[in-house]
């Protein structure tokens, strides 16, 4: 572990540590956002029941302690104002009906329903690097794999055909690569290229080793979909030199972007992605299951022919469409000929969950508050050295039972450190840190994930978390000992 310190050194879990940390959370320009947000006390993550009266951050009478939650890869946590927000979208539909649709409120922050697809393109389109035209706002991750495959990926099985992906993608991009093969008759075991590293037991794979396989397959490859960061080890790609060299290739490239949306920062126009997806629920903190949103580059989503033509179907590309998709000035006319928006809205199937929408912009207002990606990156790289930095403090015992997965190279990153424990200690770690208030998550057999997300967490966290870790491991060790 090289890089230059955040701090000089100070012991794991030492109070000088946590002094250091202190220093650094109220150096912090950023520090206030995490006041934006309901933190879980170490109460409530306990308690196995709602909390009396309406709040959600209501005082617990026994702690007022927060929990330390490093867990924003996984679900980010509330805005307060979401809540806000989600009562002034109650009102509007208790209140005004149907007439939400299009009736602006002179005292409402809320766009009317018809536009709030556009509000939230306006609100993405920085954090993904695009312009408002290429995002949108709609269905979810999956779905929206799906939908992006069923209009750019046109196999040949006598020349392009094939999809390289990597052997170890989350399971849903797995299962869309192959039903989408077999949905055009090919055969997996024929169409599907699994990337696996030559030199790295977990799968950290190199850019070389990525341009190595794309020019093995740069004949018949039809398709390039990667994670922007990979879920379990939290390999950070290389987005653009990877997208560059796929599309000089003649291969389409799609990115899922999961865990790098509100991560790192990205620049998907620039970098001339093809096209990518992601969900809201992780460090966009729109709430679980919320709606994802969808990039197409501006030059893959071209309309040429003008709505009057007589076969408007020849002036895009094919898609599976839906109304919402179609040119606004035409969509309540009823016609049966589908003329998409140009750019990515014109991929939209169904009106959009305004619920969902809401809570999604509630948190992006927080983003802007924030000042952009830049600034949430640059504290990011500064935290996550920092629990690096910590855990490379730890006593020599308790290092013996972890290593650190994720590359140890910051540009390689996003906030995630990947923990592989040593074998039957992962349970005995979650129970102990959970006993403790301290929540991360854990991918079976023996890895836990911790994202420290700069917009709520502080340096202290890290210190926090340190030490309830340390604790943990000797505590499963001990256990798992025992038997
Ligand atoms: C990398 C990645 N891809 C796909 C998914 C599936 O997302 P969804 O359930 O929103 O379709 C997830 C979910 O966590 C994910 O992490």
């Amino acid at each position: 572990m090289t890089s230059a310190p955040v701090l000089p050194a100070g012991a794991a879990g030492s109070g000088n540590a946590r002094e250091r940390a202190r220093q650094l959370d109220r150096d912090d320009e950023l520090g206030l956002l995490r006041d934006e947000f309901n933190i879980p006390t170490k109460g409530q993550i306990a308690s196995t029941s709602l909390p009396e009266g309406s709040s959600a951050n209501n005082n617990d009478s026994d702690t007022t302690t927060k929990c330390i939650y490093l867990c924003g890869n996984s679900l980010g946590l509330q805005p307060r104002r979401t809540q806000t927000r989600l009562s002034q979208y109650l009102s509007t539909w208790a209140t005004q009906a149907v007439q939400g649709h299009f009736k602006p409120l002179t005292n409402s922050p809320l766009p009317t329903w018809l536009d709030v697809d556009e509000r939230a393109a306006e609100m993405i389109a920085p954090i993904v690097g695009a312009h408002v035209s290429e995002v949108a706002i709609m269905q979810t991750l999956t779905a929206n794999l799906h939908l992006l495959m069923s209009a750019f990926y046109k196999p040949d099985a006598n020349k392009r055909h094939k999809i390289i992906l990597e052997s170890k993608a989350f399971p849903s991009d797995h299962f869309a690569v192959e039903t989408q093969l077999r949905h055009h008759g090919l055969d997996a075991s024929k169409s599907m290229v699994l990337l696996k590293s030559e030199r790295s037991r977990d799968n950290i794979l190199t850019t070389e080793e990525i341009c190595g396989v794309i020019d093995q397959h740069k004949e018949d490859a039809f398709l390039l979909l990667l994670p922007g960061i990979q879920y379990y080890t939290g390999q950070l790609f290389d987005i653009e030199t990877i997208t560059t060299y796929a599309k000089e290739r003649g291969i389409f490239v799609i990115w899922d972007l999961a865990h790098a949306v509100g991560n790192v920062e990205l620049r998907l126009h620039e970098w001339g992605v093809d096209a990518a997806a992601w969900c809201s629920y992780k460090y966009l903190n729109g709430g679980p299951g919320c709606i994802g949103g969808m990039f197409v580059h501006e030059n893959n989503s071209a309309v040429t022919k003008l709505i009057t033509d007589e076969r408007p179907e020849e002036g895009y590309n094919h898609r599976l469409a839906g109304w919402w998709g179609n040119d606004k000035k035409s969509r309540f006319g009823m016609e049966n000929r589908f003329h998409p928006v140009k750019g990515a809205a014109g991929f939209q199937l169904s009106n959009p969950s305004v619920l969902d929408i809401t809570s999604l912009c509630a948190s992006l207002e927080v983003f802007e508050q924030a000042g952009g990606m830049g600034k949430l990156r640059e504290k990011s790289l500064r935290l996550t050295k920092f629990l690096e930095e910590q855990l490379e403090g730890m006593g020599e015992e308790e290092k013996g039972l972890f290593r650190v997965i994720t590359p140890l190279d910051p540009k390689q990153r996003g906030a995630q450190l990947s923990l592989g424990l040593g074998s039957g200690l992962l349970e005995g770690v979650m129970k102990e840190l959970e006993r403790q208030g301290v929540i991360v998550d854990e991918r079976r057999p023996d890895v836990i994930r911790v994202a420290p997300a700069p917009l709520y967490n502080g340096f202290e966290d890290v210190v926090g978390f340190v030490e309830a870790f340390g604790e943990a491991l000797r505590v499963a060790r001990r256990e798992r000992d025992a038997f």
